[in-house]
């Protein structure tokens, strides 16, 4: 089990030394999605190369900055740089920014990711609330992050995602009158997309969307008692669903044509946190 307090502790010493404020709400942005961080007043940004230890993204669309911001008199850490799985990273490493999040003593984080869309009503550019995750293919490595090596320190998913959160999310789409899809998140370990068999599946077990992040940072958050709101930008029919090749260009394209949408969606989010 890696100890992840001795393990980021000079990170998080200095943060606690150099930030303007405790965050109240982490905001963790996705691919393509990370152009949000220009719409809130930012009073000051670490990159992350600055802070000692911290992975570095190599994925395009993931700038690699720690923004403390302010939105209607909100305190907020925006996190525009996630670190994924399928770069080759531990798990212990993904799930850094909600650690720092936690330890600043952050209770509320809304996840944000680009997935492709598996639901056949779906289509690239819609919203998609994540109601659910299905995480099966790495919930045995997240417990060597949590540390949950007895059978009676399992977590119970109850309300995650927050169900309270999961109606401000509602409420904020209709409110910017916004067409707000709900469902499944499956997450794959990636790197590759999937192939048309997978999709197959991942449709018949009840499956909306699918994309490779998210579902550990959520879970990490949620362990350490965080409520968790999570949402995806549908970038992309999945594949085997659309006869033309996939490709993390066609990702970053929609999420581009989407953001203004996105935008005031979170925004929205904010003001009613
Ligand atoms: N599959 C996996 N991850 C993704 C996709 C996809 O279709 N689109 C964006 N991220």
């Amino acid at each position: 089990m890696v100890n992840l307090n001795e393990k980021y502790r000079p990170i998080v010493e200095k943060l606690k030394e150099e930030i303007p404020f405790e965050p109240e709400i982490c905001i963790i942005l996705g691919s393509g999605l990370g152009d949000f961080a220009k719409n809130v007043e930012t009073i000051k940004s670490f990159s992350t190369s600055s802070l000692p230890g911290y992975p570095k993204s190599t994925v395009e669309g993931h700038q690699g900055y720690l923004h403390f911001s302010k939105y209607n008199d909100k305190k907020l850490l925006i996190v525009q740089g996630r670190i994924h799985f399928y770069e080759g990273y531990k798990l212990s490493d993904c799930v850094l920014p909600v650690h720092l999040a936690a330890k600043l003593d952050c209770k509320k984080i809304i996840l944000t990711n680009a997935a492709g869309g598996i639901n056949s009503n779906f289509k690239p550019g819609d919203l998609m609330l994540i109601s659910s995750f299905n995480g099966i293919s790495i919930k045995k490595e997240l417990t060597e992050v949590l540390g949950l090596t007895s059978l009676t320190k399992r977590i119970d998913f109850i309300d995650f995602p927050s169900g309270e959160i999961n109606e401000i999310i509602k409420t904020a789409a209709v409110k910017e009158e916004i067409t707000l899809r709900e469902g499944v998140y499956w997450y794959t370990k990636g790197p590759s997309y999937e192939t048309k068999a997978e999709i197959k599946m991942m449709q018949k077990s009840g499956g909306d969307a699918v994309g490779m992040s998210t579902f550990h940072e959520a879970v990490y958050a949620f362990f350490l008692g965080m409520k968790v709101g999570a949402i995806s930008c549908i970038t992309n029919f999945a594949a085997g669903l659309s006869p033309t090749k996939l490709s993390h260009a066609e990702v970053m394209d929609t999420a581009e044509k989407v953001k203004f949408d996105f935008e005031r969606l979170i925004k929205r989010i904010i003001e009613f946190l």
